[in-house]
């Protein structure tokens, strides 16, 4: 079965007004909606969703950076999952490292994991490691974190998941210093191992992996064809509608065989 390269724009909290995001959004929307061998993927802040709820086309889809674990809740502040599917959000992020800093535990990803499936969101779930250790601790850190995370997920429902591989410690930099192919390669075979022993051989097949650590123009390519990875959750360079255009670009150029199927 194949599924198409994923490339993710994760605008964190920006831009900083409404009419810069409508700029970033068209720019953005207008190049993907030409490459027909990909798919794209645009989360902006909640605040901005509402102004695209009817944007998304068959190319290119809405996300959302985050979302509440419940539809029905005394929950002030936050978004339910019903109210993502109601503005046209297919995706949602959940548990970015910028939210497990703020205190989001594995239990509550993986209560998000679940209320996005039950709504028919496809949840982006981020994983990986603060830093390198020369012991490998790292492997044992991602095993945790996948289990926690995936903990009530049923072996169907697993299948229409993607994990983004987001290394700590390679977040927020340059090209130069996001993790080499070799190294993405390696962590997403491992997290695809960590899946076939959780829901078996089969149901691991499905979720695309993705990664995301200072993906930028310079290293699409190299990550695409070398890191096994379907696709890349980019932060900064989502901002720039040319360089990140040219990412989409570079993508299209490659067919995800999702599986070994
Ligand atoms: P970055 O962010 O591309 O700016 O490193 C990626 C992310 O945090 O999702």
């Amino acid at each position: 079965m194949k599924k198409k390269t994923l490339i993710v724009a994760n605008w964190k909290m920006n831009p900083g007004s409404a009419a810069e995001a409508r700029a970033l959004f068209n720019r953005t929307k207008q190049t993907g909606s030409r490459l027909e061998r990909m798919e794209t993927v645009i989360c902006p802040p909640f605040p901005y969703l509402g102004l695209f709820a009817r944007a998304a086309t068959t190319r290119v889809f809405l996300g959302a950076q985050d979302v509440f674990w419940a539809n029905s809740a005394r929950a002030t502040g936050e978004v339910s999952p019903e109210m993502l599917k109601d503005l046209g959000v297919s995706y949602c992020i959940v548990g970015h490292s910028e939210r497990r800093a703020l205190g989001e535990t594995d239990d509550i990803v993986s209560k998000k994991l679940r209320a996005a499936l039950a709504e028919g969101l496809i949840p982006i779930v981020c994983v990986g490691e603060k830093e390198r250790d020369s012991g490998g601790h790292y492997f044992s850190t991602l095993k945790s974190q996948i289990a926690a995370s995936f903990s009530g997920v049923t072996r169907a429902q697993v299948r229409d998941t993607v994990i983004a591989y987001e290394p700590l410690w390679a977040i927020g930099k340059s090209a130069r210093e996001a993790a080499e192919p070799r190294a993405i390669r390696e962590m997403s075979i491992f997290i695809r191992k960590v899946l076939s022993d959780l829901f078996g051989a089969e149901a691991a097949q499905f979720p695309r992996i993705l990664y995301g650590g200072s993906a930028e123009e310079a290293n699409t390519a190299s990550i695409l064809s070398e890191g096994d990875v379907s696709g890349l959750l980019v932060g900064h360079a989502s901002l720039n509608a040319e360089g990140f255009g040219e990412m989409l670009k570079v993508a299209n150029t490659f067919e995800t065989l999702n599986s070994k199927l």
